[in-house]
């Protein structure tokens, strides 16, 4: 324990030792049939963490990986050295219960929202620096949703792709979390905006601000005249080579989502042809997005603008959280999935 705690600190520590708590642990790999509601230890609030009692968490394509897990999956996480943790979930929205020594931003009782782990529990210990004050008129729900899809989207645009006013901006399977941020955010920097989605997503994505949209089912992208600035490519479910037809001979290609065919096989094939395309002069790109608050301060800026709405299709209780890990593994999902604390 810091020297430095204050009374109060070792007050609010005092209190939560040995309280329990409702988490989605994981027991296991496979399917969402691995999760289960546990009663766990609430995390004790170390140096610049910040304990918080979640309200809502949004749920990520990660979150449904993480449990279906698989060899490649455990060898990256041991070369990265992760902490081994059971609890799912990367996106948080709440309210400070209390603060360990040395945080200087919040005390209990501010409304926050950003990134931790293990955010599908009644609480979560956040580092303060992954945490921004929550505007009070933004809902817990649509500020759980920004932390990874709101990231990944900004910054494959905005940071890779290096999207103008004016350019012609493809985005392939913009109807789940990332895709529908990522029409906004596209809108929102002046390019012209075309989507492609599943026939279940047109709806949602055209009211996102799309210029154009394309029903998958219906019509092939690469069939068409038109010529992009820039392709971002979430779906991955048609080729490299026959999206790249669509771009400008300068044009620039962005790889955000994971191949949905052929397994960890299929996935990281499509990230090692993307290095040798690269290698080879093409404007061809793969990124993993970074977590902060500056952009999460962009993001709020957007949305007070009235540029960006987080849109979410089905909110479920901890106590379904696993279905809601389920039904973001289906792929059927239309915009953020988001776990409520009741
Ligand atoms: N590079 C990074 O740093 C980063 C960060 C976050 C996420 N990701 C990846 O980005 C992708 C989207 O993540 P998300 O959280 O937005 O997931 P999500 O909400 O479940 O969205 C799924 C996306 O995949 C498309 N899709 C099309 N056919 C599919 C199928 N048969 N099965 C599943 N999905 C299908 C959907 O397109 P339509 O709905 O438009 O048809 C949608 O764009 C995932 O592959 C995820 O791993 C990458």
């Amino acid at each position: 324990m810091s020297s430095a705690m204050g009374v109060s600190e070792m007050a609010d520590q005092a209190a939560n030792r040995g309280k329990t708590m409702r988490a989605l642990v994981q027991e296991g790999r496979g399917s969402a049939d691995v999760l289960h509601l546990r009663d766990v230890p609430v995390p004790e609030v170390t140096e610049g963490r910040v304990l918080v009692r979640m309200r809502a968490a949004s749920v990520n394509a990660l979150d449904w990986h993480s449990t279906h897990g698989g060899l490649i999956l455990e060898i990256a996480a041991k070369v990265m050295r992760s902490k081994d943790e059971p609890v799912r979930g990367v996106d948080l929205a709440g309210t400070v219960e209390a603060v360990g020594p040395g945080v200087t931003r919040f005390k209990p009782g501010d409304e926050v929202f950003g990134g931790s782990i293990a955010t599908f529990a009644e609480y979560v210990r956040a580092r303060e620096d992954r945490l921004l004050p929550k505007p009070p008129e933004l809902p817990f729900e649509q500020a759980a949703t920004l932390n990874v899809a709101g990231h990944t989207a900004l910054q494959a645009l905005r940071d890779h792709a290096k999207v103008q006013p004016g350019q012609r901006v493809l985005i392939h399977g913009a109807g789940g979390g990332v895709g529908t941020f990522a029409v906004q955010i596209a809108k929102a920097l002046g390019a012209q905006v075309t989507a492609v989605t599943g026939p279940r997503n047109v709806d949602v994505v055209r009211s996102l601000g799309a210029d154009l949209v394309i029903d998958d089912s219906k019509e092939r992208v690469s069939r068409r005249p038109e010529r992009y600035d820039a392709v971002i490519d979430i779906a991955a479910t048609r080729s490299i080579s026959e999206l790249r037809r669509v771009l400008k001979p300068d044009g620039i290609f962005i790889q955000v989502g994971a191949a949905k065919h052929g397994g960890w096989i299929g996935i990281f094939g499509r990230i090692i042809a993307l290095a040798v395309r690269k290698r080879m002069g093409q404007r061809v790109k793969f990124f993993v997005a970074k977590s902060g608050t500056s952009d999460l301060e962009f993001l709020l800026d957007l949305i007070a603008a009235g540029k960006l709405r987080p849109a979410i299709d089905r909110t479920y209780p901890l106590a379904e959280a696993r279905e809601a890990v389920r039904y973001v593994g289906t792929g059927q999902a239309r915009a953020k999935i988001v776990i409520t604390a009741e």
